[in-house]
């Protein structure tokens, strides 16, 4: 069916749009802890009456923190549900109407139809199909649109942030995004993504190689054709105690996404830029750098910078990937970010699950959730 794949043939991720209790306040930290560069915003200065949205961008990153203005804005029950959180994964195609009617007939739920917006730039094309949870996929076309960002939109007041205070930390492009789902749900949404993106299923990761003495996970990767969009996909499984992902899925009050991996060609200087603006990571025991040469071999890397920062490792087949986390970056324990340097590996750090969950737990036994 040529066709059928040609209608959906995703370029890339374009945006990820987060809906948030206060976009001013979000795009601060993101610019002041992340290194995002503050580029448009759209509110009731520029016409728009509904809500504020703030446009960040780093390296091929593009974040969009939108609020709402007014009670009535049609996401503002969002907040109340799931608190800050990933709205909209939009991507970008050829053909925003032919990828919505693929998607649609092959199953998916529509959410807004292929809308144009239009102004003195061109013509700005989407289209929304609802994913797990309250999250949803963004068809867009922005091939026509010579404006900043899209309708609506302006380019950030030069005065409202100095450049003085603009520090980017080499963060390049988005690596995955991760979705956590309830439990029994996660080959559903495996055959989502592959029946109607036309995904295929790149790794699988069972209990055995993702459990603690307390909890387990299970994890299927989706990705598309050419490999450049990664989607994992977690669910629970039954373990002594509560795992991670019920806890995401009580605070976030359902599925959603749990982690954006941002990938970075200096892993060493963004994760020193993040922590000196107080981004707070996970961090695994001294031991752990003590049996790294042995687990992953001759790395590039400085060993004793990786361990004071508390950057992790992994090897594969392909070469190996350095990889860290953040703690949540909301007070409820749901969104998180990994920041990852691949050299050469193109998997996900399994080597890293165990140490990397037993962090978790620590940071759950003090939230009194585990
Ligand atoms: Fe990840």
């Amino acid at each position: 069916m040529a066709s059928g794949s040609d209608a959906m043939a995703l370029k890339r991720i374009d945006h990820v749009r987060m809906f948030v209790g206060n976009a001013r306040q979000s795009a601060y930290f993101y610019r002041n802890a992340f290194g995002f560069e503050v580029v448009a915003y759209a509110g009731l200065e520029t016409g728009v009456r509904h809500e504020a949205a703030y446009v960040l961008r780093q390296g091929h990153i593009t974040f969009v923190l939108a609020s709402p203005l007014r009670p009535d804005h049609p996401d503002s029950s969002r907040l109340i549900q799931h608190g800050d959180g990933v709205q909209s994964i939009a991507l970008e195609v050829a053909d925003v109407g032919a990828a919505f009617e693929a998607a649609v007939a092959r199953g998916a739920r529509p959410a807004t139809p292929p809308t144009k917006l239009e102004d003195d730039h061109g013509v700005y094309e989407f289209a929304e199909i609802h994913a797990y949870g309250d999250t949803t996929h963004a068809f867009v076309d922005r091939s026509k649109y010579q404006g900043v960002f899209a309708p609506g939109f302006q380019p950030m007041d030069p005065d409202r942030y100095s450049p003085r205070t603009f520090h980017p930390v080499g963060l390049a492009a988005i690596d995955h995004i991760v979705a956590n789902v309830e439990e029994g749900r996660m080959g559903d949404w495996v055959d989502y993504y592959s029946k109607i993106m036309g995904f295929s299923l790149l790794a699988s990761f069972d209990d055995k190689d993702i459990s603690t003495e307390y909890s387990a996970l299970m994890s299927k990767v989706v990705a598309d054709g050419r490999g450049r969009i990664k989607f994992p996909i977690n669910e629970p499984a039954h373990g002594r105690r509560r795992s991670q992902i019920e806890e995401f899925l009580e605070y976030y009050g359902g599925p959603g996404v749990q982690h954006i991996a941002l990938a970075t060609g200096d892993i060493i200087s963004s994760v020193r830029a993040m922590a000196a603006n107080d981004v707070s990571f996970l961090k695994v025991p001294p031991a752990y750098y003590e049996m790294l040469p042995d687990r992953v071999g001759t790395i590039r890397e400085d060993l004793h910078e990786l361990a004071e920062l508390g950057i992790l490792v992994d090897r594969d087949e392909e070469g190996y990937l350095l990889q860290i986390f953040t703690k949540p970056v909301e007070d409820r324990p749901t969104l998180f970010f990994e920041i990852i340097q691949r050299r050469g590996a193109k998997s996900f750090g399994k080597g890293n699950f165990k140490a990397l969950f037993e962090a978790i737990e620590r940071e759950q036994e003090r939230r009194g959730t585990l």
